[in-house]
């Protein structure tokens, strides 16, 4: 079998790292995809060349436009040789704010980004992934899409929406070789909790069974097995990493 090729978005944040590198440590060609805004291409190299990773390609673009993220999919097969074998949606942002106070742009930001993404980079790879008769799709949902929280309505209802998609999705390419699954973390300790202010997150890990955050690479590794082979009878299937924190 020839290496495979995956895609990860949202691969210079704390989440994205470690999927690229577990996945550089299953043996695929990473590429990494990043908005030329938020991040920094050359330091995220420096320090993945440091860590031992060399070969990550990295490619640019706005998963919130679809024009963009087609010339993104096609500079990243260009660049990588191939076509793209497995796809993580995993680029994400919050805006949050109680609902009282909440702003459409806040909304709109949150849904493009975190929702609006899936339709824009799925649309580059399904179909070719189809008729090879083998893909994954990986969606970055979140606990909070499972469970709802106070101040994130907004993230809530897109994160709940990859839900959705990923088990409508699944349906659709099971005959194909190709499957379709959401993986729901609960709060990692990457930057984007680290934003929320000190008392509510301590309310947070307070409340978490396991009385502590989740670190990336135990997302990362949940990410590597739903790439591999061995996962191929797993599809539209929701996974919940969270340390124990159930709300049903
Ligand atoms: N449930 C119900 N009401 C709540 C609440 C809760 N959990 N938390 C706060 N409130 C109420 C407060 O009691 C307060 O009510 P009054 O005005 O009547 O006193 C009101 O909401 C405002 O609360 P704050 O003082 O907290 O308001 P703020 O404007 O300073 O902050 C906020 C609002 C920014 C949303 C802040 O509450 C916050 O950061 N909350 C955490 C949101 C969160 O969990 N984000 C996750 C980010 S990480 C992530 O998203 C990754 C992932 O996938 C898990």
């Amino acid at each position: 079998m020839s290496q495979r090729i995956a895609l990860v978005t949202g691969a210079m944040g704390g989440l994205g790292t470690a999927i690229c590198q577990e996945f550089a440590k299953a043996g695929h060609k990473v590429v990494a995809a990043y908005h030329p805004e938020f991040d920094k291409p050359d330091e995220w190299t420096k320090d993945m060349v440091a860590a031992g990773f060399k070969d990550f390609i990295i490619v640019a673009g706005d998963i919130a436009s679809i024009d963009s993220c087609a010339a993104m999919v096609a500079e990243a097969e260009a660049k990588a040789g191939g076509p793209i074998d497995i796809l993580v949606n995993n680029a994400g942002i919050t805006r949050d704010r109680m609902f009282a106070k909440l702003e459409l742009a806040q909304w709109d930001a949150v849904i493009s980004t975190n929702l609006t993404s899936l339709f824009n980079m799925t649309k580059q790879v399904s179909a070719k992934m189809a008729e090879r008769g083998w893909g994954r799709i990986i969606n970055m949902s979140s606990m909070n899409g499972v469970k709802g929280q106070a101040g994130q309505s907004n993230y809530a209802a897109a994160k709940a929406g990859v839900i959705g998609f990923t088990k409508s999705l699944a349906q659709e390419l099971a005959s194909k070789g190709v499957t379709v699954n959401a993986v729901a973390p609960g709060y990692v300790g990457t930057k984007m909790v680290m934003a929320i202010r000190e008392d509510v997150l301590k309310g947070i890990v307070d409340a978490i069974p396991m009385k502590r955050l989740c670190k990336p690479e135990e997302i990362g590794g949940i990410c590597a097995y739903l790439a591999s082979d061995i996962s191929a009878y797993m599809t539209g299937a929701t996974l919940n990493i969270n340390g124990g924190s159930y709300y049903q």
